[in-house]
């Protein structure tokens, strides 16, 4: 499996429900590397470009609304197939169909206010970390544990 990057944001109903140490941890102690971290509240054109995909969908609209309507959490998680492995820690995007034990199955209810956003895949994960961060922004460290987490 080779090391990727992924982006995740905690949505503004994630930030404003007090999850956000929650969602945190739980990245955390799967024992994936955070190299990027910031709150931003996004502006309608970032939101639009993030979402650029679902442009056509009914839901637009409303997406770009919710999502621009508070601070979102912006992150860069890094490991061993993370792109996945963040959508399974995430979970189904309806939060009902969501198993227990994802974020969204959890602490969900509700499609439109799922919690959390993560890249669907690799192209998706490098388009949006270059939407989201510059280069600067992104850190290359060595977890003082990495040995305990990762064969060398
Ligand atoms: P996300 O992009 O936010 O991580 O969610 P996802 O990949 O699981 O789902 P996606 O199909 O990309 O949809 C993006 C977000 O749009 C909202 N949505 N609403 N009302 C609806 O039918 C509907 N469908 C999608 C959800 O908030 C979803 O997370
Ligand atoms: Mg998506």
């Amino acid at each position: 499996m080779a090391m990727e990057r992924t982006f995740v944001a905690i949505k503004p109903d994630g930030v404003q429900r007090g999850l956000v140490g929650e969602i945190l941890g739980r990245f955390e102690r799967k024992g994936f590397k955070l190299v990027g971290l910031k709150q931003v509240t996004p502006s309608r054109d970032l939101a639009g470009e993030h979402y650029g995909v679902h442009r056509e969908r009914p839901f637009f609209a409303g997406l770009v609304d919710f999502i621009t309507s508070g601070p979102v959490i912006a992150m860069v998680w890094e490991g061993d197939g993370v792109i996945a492995s963040a959508r399974k820690l995430i979970g189904a995007t309806k939060p009902l169909e969501a198993e227990p034990g994802t974020i969204r199955g959890d602490l969900a209810v509700n499609i439109g206010r799922n919690v959390i956003h993560g890249s669907d895949g690799p192209d998706t994960a490098q388009f949006e970390i270059n939407l989201w961060f510059s280069a600067e922004e992104l850190n290359t460290w060595t977890p003082s544990d990495q040995d305990w987490r990762i064969e060398s």
